[in-house]
């Protein structure tokens, strides 16, 4: 049975390894990082040691609540903010030894409310970087215009715009597209998808996970969205209040094993649920299809998550839905039963004290998504025995 277990979202993070090498994407590590504010008995730390490392190439989300230091802790990085303790290592080199200049150059960054110059052209604000360090005129405008493009801004239409007039999620775009300019190898984005609509939001997170595949960029990503978190990271560092790191891993592994009550409150009750947008149809072992049986179930395509295909099995009322390949091919059946055990399976290899309190997170998240109080773990067996009979139905 296919195991949701930490190997797949590290896959994610050593492909985009691969990728990095062509663009020069670099390795980022924190060492102990500290920032206190104040002075004597005002004191109080903003960030309180903080170390991981994220590998070139990959996207790690600093997720947590409002206050616990999430932009402090970008800021360092830049030096836009220089840490009371510890390192911070961009390429192994402590950024505190490098020109601030240079250094902020090989960096691009996304503010928190985009943060575009209002009195410059949508192009001008894309070409900052590249102006600043001193590019022509002409490479200037191609790069910006490749830039837009890429965003999925049409150049002709939107290179004189200016700011006002643009919808939040133009600006968004022209925000990434503009700390991209100068291509470098390090990105810190700073909630950067917060100030738009939830549709808008996921239409820029699918747009940039699709241009990260191309891109490679290492990117240190802040929200407070643990959804978001989810879908974006190869890794995620969770800080909790007094800014500690709680926890620090792949998506799958922090929602399967929370390390304390802290993570599992933040991640949530459905935590279960969000394990299976992590996991397509691809990766789910699939019980064998009767040749004439299927005709009238569901179908996926290979790229669908295991919660979507939970949802559509759910309300279809169907017990089972078909498998197809990347050519329509049917393949396999696909089982509420089997989208479980997916989940338990992964829960043996646990162990034996969090694995008791992750079934029972989990059944919670499940009957509380489905709003059927007949899902149940009683519920789903009976579903799986009804999708049997329905293949085995077609065989006769
Ligand atoms: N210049 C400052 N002087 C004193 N305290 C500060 C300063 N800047 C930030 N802080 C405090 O440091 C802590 C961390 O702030 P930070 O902006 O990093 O939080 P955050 O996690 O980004 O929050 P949000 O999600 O609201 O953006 C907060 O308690 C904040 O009040
Ligand atoms: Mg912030």
């Amino acid at each position: 049975m296919s195991s949701l277990g930490p190997p797949a979202s590290y896959t994610g993070a050593a492909r985009s390894l691969g990728a990095a090498s062509r663009t020069g994407a670099a390795a980022l590590e924190f060492r102990g990082v500290t920032k206190w504010y104040g002075r004597g008995e005002q004191a109080h730390g903003a960030v309180n040691d903080l170390s991981f490392e994220i590998p070139s190439g990959a996207i790690c989300v600093l997720v947590g609540p409002s206050g616990c230091g999430k932009t402090t802790s970008l800021k360092m990085v830049n030096r836009l903010i220089e840490p009371t303790a510890g390192e911070i290592l961009l390429d192994g080199v402590n950024v505190l030894t490098e020109d601030v200049t240079a250094l902020r150059r090989r960096i691009g960054y996304v503010i928190q409310q985009v943060g575009l110059f209002p009195h410059l052209t949508v192009g001008r604000n894309v070409a900052v970087v590249p102006a600043l360090v001193g590019w022509s005129k002409e490479r200037q405008r191609v790069r910006a215009d490749e830039l837009l493009s890429l965003v999925g801004l049409d150049p002709a239409s939107y290179w004189s715009r200016y700011p006002f007039q643009l919808s939040g999620g133009e600006r968004q775009r022209v925000g990434v597209a503009r700390a991209l300019a100068a291509d470098p190898p390090l990105m810190l984005m700073d909630e950067p998808f917060a100030a738009v609509d939830p549709i808008v939001r996921e239409r820029l997170q699918d747009e940039f996970l699709r241009l990260q595949r191309d891109l490679a960029k290492t990117i240190l990503f802040v929200t407070h969205d643990i959804d978001e978190a989810i879908k974006m990271g190869d890794l995620i560092a969770v800080m909790e209040e007094g800014g500690r790191l709680a926890q620090f891993g792949p998506p799958d592994e922090i929602l399967a094993h929370p390390a304390s009550d802290f993570v599992a409150r933040f991640v949530g009750a459905d935590r279960g649920l969000k394990r299976l947008s992590l996991v397509t149809i691809a990766d789910l072992e699939l019980a064998p299809l009767a040749a004439l049986a299927w005709a009238a179930l569901p179908t996926f395509s290979p790229n669908t998550k295991l919660r979507d295909a939970l949802s559509v099995l759910l309300a279809a009322d169907s017990r089972g839905g078909v498998a197809l390949d990347e050519e329509g091919q049917p393949r396999g059946l696909v089982t509420v039963d089997a989208i479980a055990s997916a989940l338990r399976d992964d829960r043996r290899d646990g162990a034996g004290a969090s694995a008791a309190g992750d079934a029972r997170v989990t059944a919670t998240g499940v009957s509380a998504a489905a709003g059927d109080a007949k899902v149940t773990a009683t519920g789903v067996s009976a579903a799986a025995g009804d999708a049997k009979v329905t293949a085995e139905g077609g065989d006769s």
